[in-house]
């Protein structure tokens, strides 16, 4: 059996204490690839040497395999996998500065893709261009509630699917999930435009990036079936986390006076078995910092290789996604409907804000 090499770059400060400020993701991607018995984990990188010593002493690392400057650590270490946990606004230089070495047959690295449309772009094509698998961990894609929601959609237990609906959190952070999951269930298709509007009332700042209070986005699919998010003050809107619309029914995901997946056909609702797995986690932990459905993602990294296919999480299914969050920015900021594909220019949501367009009141945090 092959061993991969995992490298992680930017473990993060500390994992007992996740925040939106700071997750320390690193930890939990060490320990998905560590669950599976093809990886073991030779090394971190992280620009602050005393995350990387934690890091290193929790994951037992030798002192030789801690670095400071990611591209020595790839030359030094010649990992065949890039972990990358940094923050968002510097996916892309990593992403590339990884593709470019030459070193890693794969880079992992974390939602959301990137703080531009341009970036995200530019990370798939470079890691095309370099003959290197890319990915982005967008677990929940393995999560039993999602992957059995998706199995009755395919059975046709709906009839066909006509509309997804998401009423659970925001648009950008949360949202590389959730609209990433309507893709999926939808059979990862582009959209061919989206339409929005936004309220930001009060300062919100996840992973570094501004975050608005409240979202409402609507965008269609070039199948003709329509995505549909409202979040914030108007996330009981479909009154679950997700509804999946039919023309023969309805799957429910975590409705407010349901169990974690129901089916709805004439009237009728009957639960479906998810084995206790809930929207984030498995249930059934042992794990030490809740890598849970991110072992799964981990997984699909090393078959992706061994198999020479496409992961169901790679970067280019990923675009799909990416384009939908910034068009619903970019629709905001031209106050009109964003056809796809578009050029869009930077952060719509960050230069409305520095523009004085949005004006979001300092956050009272005490
Ligand atoms: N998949 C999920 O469910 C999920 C959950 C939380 C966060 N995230 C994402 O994980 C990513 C990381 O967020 P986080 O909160 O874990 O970050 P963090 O702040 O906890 O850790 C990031 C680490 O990167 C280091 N770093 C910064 N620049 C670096 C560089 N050039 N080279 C090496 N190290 C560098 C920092 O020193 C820090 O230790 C973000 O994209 C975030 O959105 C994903």
């Amino acid at each position: 059996m092959t061993t991969y090499s995992v490298a992680v770059i930017g473990t993060g400060p500390d994992p007992a204490n996740p925040t939106v400020q700071g997750f320390a993701m690193g930890y939990r991607h060490a320990e998905a690839f560590e669950a599976d018995d093809r990886c073991e984990v030779v090394g971190c990188a992280d620009v602050a040497p005393e995350n990387a010593a934690a890091f290193a002493e929790e994951f037992d690392l030798p002192d030789g395999a801690v670095y400071r400057d990611y591209e020595t650590m790839l030359r030094e270490l010649d990992p065949d996998v890039a972990s990358v946990a940094v923050p968002p606004a510097i996916h892309r230089d990593v992403v590339v500065g990884c593709a470019h070495s030459g070193v890693p047959d794969a880079i992992h690295c974390e939602k959301p893709m990137a703080t531009t449309l341009p970036d995200a772009k530019a990370m798939v094509r470079e890691c095309r261009s370099s003959g290197v698998q890319l990915t982005f961990n967008r677990q929940r894609r393995f999560g039993r509630p999602f992957t059995e929601a998706k199995r009755l959609v395919d059975e046709g237990k709906i009839g066909s699917l006509r509309r997804v609906e998401i009423g659970w959190g925001d648009f950008y952070d949360l949202g590389a999930h959730t609209v990433d999951l309507a893709g999926m269930f939808n059979g990862d298709r582009s959209a061919e435009w989206v339409l929005a509007a936004l309220d930001y009332r009060t300062e919100d700042r996840r992973f570094g990036s501004h975050q608005e209070n409240q979202m409402w986005a609507q965008w269609r699919y070039d199948n003709g079936v329509y995505g549909v998010l409202s979040s914030g003050e108007g996330s009981d809107f479909c009154d679950a986390a997700f509804l999946l619309r039919g023309t023969g029914g309805t799957v429910r995901i975590d409705a407010d006076d349901g169990p974690m997946l129901e089916l709805e056909r004439d009237g009728e609702r009957e639960a479906v078995n998810v084995d206790g797995e809930g929207l984030h986690r498995t249930g059934s932990e042992t794990d030490r910092f809740g890598s849970s459905f991110q072992d799964r993602s981990a997984a699909e990294v090393i078959d992706g290789l061994e198999e020479d296919r496409e992961p169901i999480t790679s970067g280019r299914i990923g675009l799909n996604t990416a384009e939908i969050l910034f068009a619903g920015y970019e629709s905001v900021r031209r106050h009109g409907r964003v056809d796809l594909p578009a050029d869009i220019e930077g952060n719509p949501l960050e230069a409305m804000v520095e523009s004085g367009a949005l004006s979001p009141a300092p956050a009272n945090d005490g």
